[in-house]
């Protein structure tokens, strides 16, 4: 079945746990834009109402701009009811890599925000453990990266700096990204904490226990998983 489909059933399902009323997160990559064209075709049939969003990028906030979306920030709302984002790689634990689109800063900092983090993928995103299939992100700021570079190696990780279009690739924040080949993770948390306590690392894409909901799309059809506890 083709991916563009499955990535629009998933998001599409997501978007109906989103009520009136509510301040909604909007992620970013070609998973979650379905979601933020739901949400505007609901807008603008008024079956929702007083939506506010908090897009993840400046990519999403240009497209909820031209799609119609009311738009808000932290600084307005600073507790999100829901957000919809995607994933690069999601564990059986509903911890996810994410950053493959280069946002992880804006949509970690959503998603510490939201009450409820639904991740909507296609089936070729769920792994036995994290690092299987993806690379972590980290962004680091451009002074001293290749410092960065060095102890990201030293822990055992094998670091290319994120290009595009031939280009040195530069986040919504003007920082680095550093993806790190680290092979299956045995302890993500650990790994998080290590990359968290080191000075110019700004973020990493593991989300650790931030996700609440994962929404997969398959061929067989589309399941709703919620994390228990
Ligand atoms: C953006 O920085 C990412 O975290 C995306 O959510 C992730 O890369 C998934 O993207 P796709 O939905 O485009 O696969």
């Amino acid at each position: 079945m083709d991916t563009t489909l499955l990535k629009r059933q998933a998001a599409e399902r997501a978007v109906e746990f989103v009520q009136s009323g509510m301040v909604v997160g909007l992620g970013h990559g070609s998973t979650a834009i379905w979601a933020t064209r739901r949400i505007a075709e609901l807008i603008k049939s008024k079956e929702l109402t007083d939506i506010l969003a908090v897009p993840c990028s400046a990519q999403t906030e240009a497209d909820a701009r031209e799609l119609g979306i009311p738009l808000t920030t932290l600084e307005q709302h600073p507790n999100i009811d829901l957000t919809i984002d995607g994933a690069d790689e999601v564990a059986p634990n509903f911890d996810v890599i994410k950053g493959g689109g280069g946002a992880l800063l804006r949509e970690k900092i959503v998603a510490q925000a939201s009450k409820r983090e639904i991740i909507v993928v296609d089936e070729s995103k769920l792994s036995p453990a994290l690092g299987t299939k993806w690379a972590i992100p980290v962004e680091v700021i451009p002074f001293g990266y290749g410092s960065q570079k060095a102890f990201l190696e030293s822990l055992g990780a094998k670091v290319v700096v994120r290009q595009k279009d031939d280009k040195t690739f530069y986040t919504d924040q003007g920082n680095l990204i550093l993806d790190c080949n680290f092979g299956a993770i045995s302890n993500p948390a650990g790994l998080a904490q290590r990359l968290k306590e080191r000075t110019g690392i700004v973020e990493h894409g593991l989300f650790i226990r931030l996700v609440s909901d994962v929404i997969v799309a398959a061929a067989s059809g589309t399941r709703e998983l919620k994390r228990q506890n």
